[in-house]
């Protein structure tokens, strides 16, 4: 069966859709901390590093391997190498467990969109969030009670991403990041030139921006740097190749993929100025340094964001409307493109049909998200998170460099690029595929499992970390191994 493969309506509709899963939560509430603790200003060096050497030239290599073998990414890789079809099927798991945090976390945006209008969380915005709505409990181990808002949260959360994906490409997922994504772009910029003609925001664009030139040399930094880039343009998720294999024939996957990664970096830059500007007028209004408020994930949009909003007055009212709605779009964008990275796979493999496995999917997601609307919701979001990001899409990263660099010929993706595209890319992305992105990559894991070995993540007890943590990622490679086993169905992939 090789087959009527969908297709996207036309290549912007691909770019949309690819940018669309690259601007999520990484861009508004990661982005801008991650510049402001490593360096400011000069941070930018390392990270246009890392988008040069690693993320432009990462998702050629996505997107050169999903169009040239018209695969989800199990099927894709299963293409290039049978042996490693595994390797396609870990970061679809890894996909999945992401989905299911993330739509904890956009369930607490749709809650926050409520307690927008009339400020509901009062005036102590951190006993609000984690007392009385997150309840948070003593423990990973103690869930506590469910807590109802949160739940229906996530059901919304699946509901209309389940809406979107069983609609297909071109009919659910393009139409509707056509929609949600313009909308976040207008939002965005309204937040923004709103935000920079606030009191005190030159003060926090000078705190995010002054470069601090002595952290450039620092190894962590750099780490740092291609940590952020990875996540932010959704690679090693499985979503990139996905994607590019609803591409038809002829389309210019160079210039994709520049185009992914600019735009993806243009609204980066963006969330970080409209943030820190008005993390400058939070700092300004109370007299305090912006050391003292400064924050990322989950405590920026819950906590900090939420007291700055109550203490704007009536323009609160609205920029929080709009804030909650932007992380909304954007997680919603992301959280489509992860259930496609899931659902293709199983109906490429086992030839189901989209509609049920795209329900699938999204019930047992559903199911599991009854554990995140407990007590123990933050902490199994913060340590599955960190083992996923750090080893799940870290190693799946570095081991897809390993089998294009040097088990196959890099060039095999390289040539087929550049047949289909405008401009060609040189010998430069062979050394960035062999030598430079893995060379970090091992770096960034080492360091992962050196800081895990001598303090575990988050001050967190062994056993914890054990069962959430590392269990996850075994889990994932033992799957993978397992699903990899079974026959395509109408398929023959020979060695
Ligand atoms: N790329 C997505 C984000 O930034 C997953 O959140």
């Amino acid at each position: 069966m090789e087959e009527n493969r969908e297709q996207w309506g036309s290549k912007l509709g691909f770019i949309i859709a690819a940018v669309g899963s690259a601007v999520g939560l990484g861009n508004i509430w990661r982005f801008p901390y991650i510049a402001y603790t490593n360096g400011g200003g000069a941070f930018l060096i390392p990270y246009f590093f890392a988008i040069f050497t690693a993320g432009i030239p990462l998702l050629i290599l996505e997107y050169g391997l999903g169009h040239k073998y018209k695969g989800s990414t199990p099927l894709a890789i299963a293409k290039v190498k049978k042996k490693w079809e595994w390797l396609g099927w870990w970061p679809t798991i890894n996909a999945f467990i992401i989905l299911t945090y993330y739509s904890m976390i956009l369930s607490w945006a749709v809650n926050y969109l409520r307690f927008s209008i009339n400020k509901g969380w009062g005036s102590d915005t951190d006993a609000f969030f984690h007392t009385d709505f997150i309840k948070l409990s003593s423990s990973p181990f103690d869930f506590g009670g469910m807590i109802l808002p949160i739940l229906i949260g996530i059901a919304i959360i699946w509901f209309i991403s389940w809406f979107i994906c069983y609609k297909g490409i071109k009919a659910g997922i393009e139409k509707a990041n056509k929609i949600l994504l313009p909308a976040l772009v207008i939002i965005m910029i309204i937040i923004a030139i709103r935000a920079v003609n606030l009191e005190g925001a030159a003060e926090g664009l000078n705190t995010l921006f002054t470069p601090d030139w002595s952290k450039v040399m620092d190894p962590k930094v750099w780490v740092a740097a291609y940590g952020q880039v990875f996540f932010s343009l959704s690679l090693a998720m499985g979503i990139m190749m996905t994607y590019s294999s609803y591409l038809p024939k002829k389309t210019d996957i160079n210039n994709s993929a520049f185009m992914t990664a600019f735009a993806n970096c243009g609204f980066e830059f963006l969330s970080a100025i409209a943030v820190f500007s008005i993390l400058g007028f939070m700092a300004s209004a109370k007299g305090i340094p912006m050391s003292e408020v400064v924050s990322s994930g989950v405590g920026l949009a819950f906590v900090v964001f939420p007291a700055v909003f109550t203490e704007m007055g009536s323009v609160g009212t609205l920029l929080g409307v709009l804030f909650f709605l932007c992380l909304l779009f954007a997680g919603l964008t992301s959280s489509v493109s992860l259930i496609e990275a899931v659902s293709a796979p199983f109906i490429d493999k086992f030839g189901w049909a989209r509609n049920k496995v795209v329900a699938i999917i999204c019930l047992i997601g559903f199911s599991i998200g009854i554990l995140y609307s407990t007590g123990a919701g933050l902490y199994l979001l913060d340590i599955i998170d960190n083992f996923i990001n750090n080893y799940g899409i870290v190693v799946v990263g570095l081991l897809e460099v390993v089998l294009i660099g040097w088990i196959v010929n890099p060039d095999i993706v390289r040539e087929h690029t550049n047949e289909i595209s405008y401009f060609k890319i040189g010998k430069w992305w062979n050394i960035c595929v062999k030598f430079v992105t893995p060379t970090i990559l091992i770096f960034m894991l080492a360091q992962s499992i050196i800081t895990e070995i001598k303090t575990p993540y988050g001050g967190y007890d062994l056993s914890a970390l054990f069962a959430y943590g590392w269990s996850i990622i075994g889990f994932g490679i033992i799957l993978a191994l397992i699903i990899s086993k079974k026959q395509w169905k109408n398929r023959n992939i020979s060695e």
